[in-house]
C-alpha cells in the first residue's frame, strides 16, 4: 500500500484472437478523485474495467487497485472495489429492497435491513422498495444498481457507463451521487461516451482510442490542446415565439407609430422577420 495512486495501470494489453483491443494502456488515478475514461463504441473501455475488476486477465502489463495487483492479489482487489457494469445487474425477481439486503448479506454486514432502507431513501426508491425490480423503469433500475454497488463502502468504485439510457433528471441525480462519493474520499473510475458527463464530473479525463490512451489531463488541459476560441458572427434564427411577438408587438411596449414592424433594431429575430417582408 505504498503507492499514492488508487489505481495504477501500466502497459496493459489485451487481444481477443487477432483483435488487439488494448495495446499498452497507461494511467494513474489519484485517491478520492473521479477519473473518466472516454472512448467510442468498441474502444475497449469495458474490457479495461473488467481487467481492473479481476473479471478478465490482461495479456501483458500490470495494474493495481488500492495497492493490490489485479493478477497476483485478485481477492484483495475484489474486497476494495465495487463494479456497476454497463448493463444493470439487479435481480428482477426480487424487490429493490431484497436486492440490497442480498448484497449486504453477501458482504457479511450487520443489519442488512437498515442498510437497505438507508440506500432506498438516498436513491429516492423508498416507495418502490417493496416492488419487484422487474417493474422498475430504466432509471430506477440504474439507481438501484448503483445503490447496490455502494454497500460496504468500497474505497474504489467502477461505473461502466453509469447514465446511459437515463433521462436528464436521473442523470443529474447519478452525477450528484458520484460527486458525493468522491467528496467522501471514494475513488471513482467511470467510463462514458457523453462528453458533458466527463466535463461535469471528472477531475481527469483520458481518451482511449485505437488501443492506447491518446490524451490524459484535466478538462482545462484538454481544452488547451485546441487553438483559442474565435469569435464568430452567428445569425440567430427566430423562434415562432419571436416571430409572433414581432408581428403582434410585445404587450409591454408602446406603439411607436411604425406600421409594419415593432422595434426593428433590437433583435436578430426582428431583423429576420423584416427581411422576409421586403419584396425581392
Ligand atoms: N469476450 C470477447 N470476445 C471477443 N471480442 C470481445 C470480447 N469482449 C470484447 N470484445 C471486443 O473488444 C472490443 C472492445 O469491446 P469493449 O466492450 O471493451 O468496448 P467498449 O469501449 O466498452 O464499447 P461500448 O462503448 O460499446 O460499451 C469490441 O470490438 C468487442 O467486440
Ligand atoms: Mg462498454
Amino acid at each position: 500500500m505504498t503507492t499514492e495512486a488508487a489505481i495504477r495501470v501500466q502497459g496493459i494489453e489485451k487481444s481477443f484472437k487477432d483483435l488487439h483491443v488494448l495495446r499498452g494502456v497507461d494511467f494513474d488515478v489519484a485517491r478520492g478523485s473521479i477519473f473518466a475514461l472516454l472512448g467510442s463504441n468498441g474502444a475497449g473501455k469495458t474490457t479495461l474495467v473488467r481487467i481492473l475488476s479481476t473479471l478478465l486477465k490482461a495479456d501483458a502489463g500490470t495494474a493495481s487497485v488500492q495497492g493490490f495487483d489485479v493478477a497476483a492479489n485478485p481477492g484483495d482487489v475484489r474486497e476494495s472495489i465495487s463494479l456497476t457494469g454497463q448493463f444493470a445487474a439487479v435481480d428482477e425477481v426480487l424487490s429493490g429492497r431484497e436486492n440490497l439486503v442480498l448484497v449486504a448479506r453477501l458482504r457479511h454486514l450487520k443489519d442488512p435491513g437498515a442498510i437497505a432502507d438507508d440506500l432506498l431513501a438516498r436513491f429516492s426508491l423508498t416507495d418502490a422498495g417493496g416492488r419487484k425490480a422487474a417493474t422498475y423503469s430504466g432509471g430506477m433500475r440504474r439507481r438501484l444498481d448503483i445503490a447496490m454497488s455502494l454497500i460496504g463502502n468500497p474505497p474504489t468504485i467502477f461505473l461502466d457507463e453509469p447514465t446511459t439510457g437515463l433521462d436528464p433528471q436521473a442523470r443529474i441525480e447519478v452525477w450528484q451521487t458520484v460527486k458525493k462519493l468522491a467528496d467522501n474520499g471514494t475513488t471513482v473510475l467511470l467510463t462514458t461516451q457523453y462528453l458533458d458527463e466527463a466535463e461535469q464530473l471528472a477531475d481527469r479525463i483520458a481518451i482511449l482510442h485505437k488501443g492506447t490512451i491518446i490524451q490524459n489531463g484535466t478538462l482545462a488541459e484538454l481544452k488547451q490542446l485546441l487553438p483559442p476560441a474565435t469569435v464568430e458572427y452567428v445569425e440567430k434564427q427566430p423562434s415562432l415565439e419571436d416571430v409572433f411577438l414581432a408581428l403582434v408587438g410585445d404587450t409591454g411596449d408602446e406603439d411607436d407609430g411604425e406600421t409594419e414592424t415593432v422595434d426593428v433594431e433590437t433583435s436578430a429575430a426582428d431583423r429576420t422577420v423584416r427581411a422576409r417582408k421586403e419584396p425581392r
